[in-house]
């Protein structure tokens, strides 16, 4: 079966992700054998019943007990396979070994935000360390998100207001693209993220790293830290800094205009307007665009605000 998960399926890159594939495969290959055999007994007896004259006259057939018994138990017995094998994939991928590193994920339009044990946050990508059981506890803070991983064959809503679950064991390091698969907006087609295995040391350090939560401020100049930011809690996603027209107003060329708001009176884009847009982005709209960004109040602290705001400003 391997060349036809090669050819038809992402690379199984999760401990279980072979369990979900055969048992997808006994599901599709069975279904075919059944439907190609069904096909061509009706061609058969479409063939041989043709009548050929007037005058032939049909037999007529009440029943056949045996037959009918048949047809009734081998579908019921594929049914029972698919139905008890099914269980035991499903439990094995819900219930989470109990050692397993656990890593919080909160949905947001449009962007997967991770935290961990020690403080260390990531927003889109996902660190974790190689041949470990990892546990997601996922919560979304607006509308539902799902959470899926093609090449872990996993895939869970992500509900507000309370916490599912999913659990995966990734033997090799490397990447892999997260997607969010349940419709939730106009950057829903953007909320991408990735999966970064680690080996266990790498992953140390990583943690390590970013305990403080983000990147450091001492290290960088304001406007080099405001764009990491701006990447890291995917305001780009929606404020293009290049001029493109995306969810919300491009970034450039902003600082010091004049922007019409929704309500039809106009703003100076100051350090004031921007901060307020920050923290309450829907009390001053700009006109031909959507009311949707969220609030980024108990995210971005002053001093990462003023970052961002100086990264704009740099964007003539
Ligand atoms: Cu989040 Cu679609």
């Amino acid at each position: 079966m391997d060349w036809l998960n090669d050819l038809l399926l992402p690379p199984a890159k999760s401990t279980l992700a072979e369990q979900t594939d055969t048992l997808f495969w006994f599901v599709h290959l069975s279904s075919l054998v059944l439907t190609v055999g069904l096909i061509a007994v009706i061609v058969y007896f479409v063939i041989k019943y043709r009548r050929q004259s007037e005058d032939e006259v049909t037999p007529v057939i009440t029943h056949n007990n045996a037959l009918e018994v048949t047809w009734s138990v081998i579908p019921l017995i594929l049914v029972l396979i698919v139905f008890g094998w099914g269980y035991e994939v499903f439990m094995n991928q819900q219930v989470a070994p109990d050692d397993a590193y656990e890593i919080n994920v909160t949905g947001q339009k449009w962007v997967w935000q991770f935290k961990y044990e020690n403080g260390a946050r990531s927003n889109g990508k996902l660190h974790v360390p190689a041949d470990r059981p990892v546990k997601l506890i996922m919560s979304s803070n607006d509308v539902i998100h799902s959470f899926y991983v093609p090449d872990y064959r996993l895939k869970q809503d992500v509900v507000p207001g309370r916490y599912t679950e999913m659990w995966f064991n990734a033997p090799d390091t490397g990447r892999s693209t997260v997607y969010c698969t349940e419709y939730c907006g106009t950057g829903h087609s953007d909320m991408l993220g990735e999966v970064i295995v680690h080996s266990q040391e790498e992953f140390e350090t990583w943690l390590a790293n970013n305990s403080g939560g983000g990147s450091k401020p001492e290290d960088l100049a304001p406007e080099e830290w405001g764009k990491q930011l701006a990447k890291e809690y995917a305001c780009t996603t929606c404020h293009s800094p290049s001029g493109e027209k995306l969810t919300g107003p491009t970034w450039k060329g902003k600082f010091d205009s004049q922007e019409q708001l929704s309500d039809g009176s106009s703003v100076t884009v100051d350090e004031n307007y921007i901060r307020e847009s920050i923290l309450e982005p829907n009390a001053k709209v700009v006109k031909g665009y959507p009311a949707v960004m969220n609030t980024y109040q108990g995210q971005l602290n002053e001093e990462q605000i003023s970052a961002i705001i100086e990264y704009i400003k740099t964007l003539k």
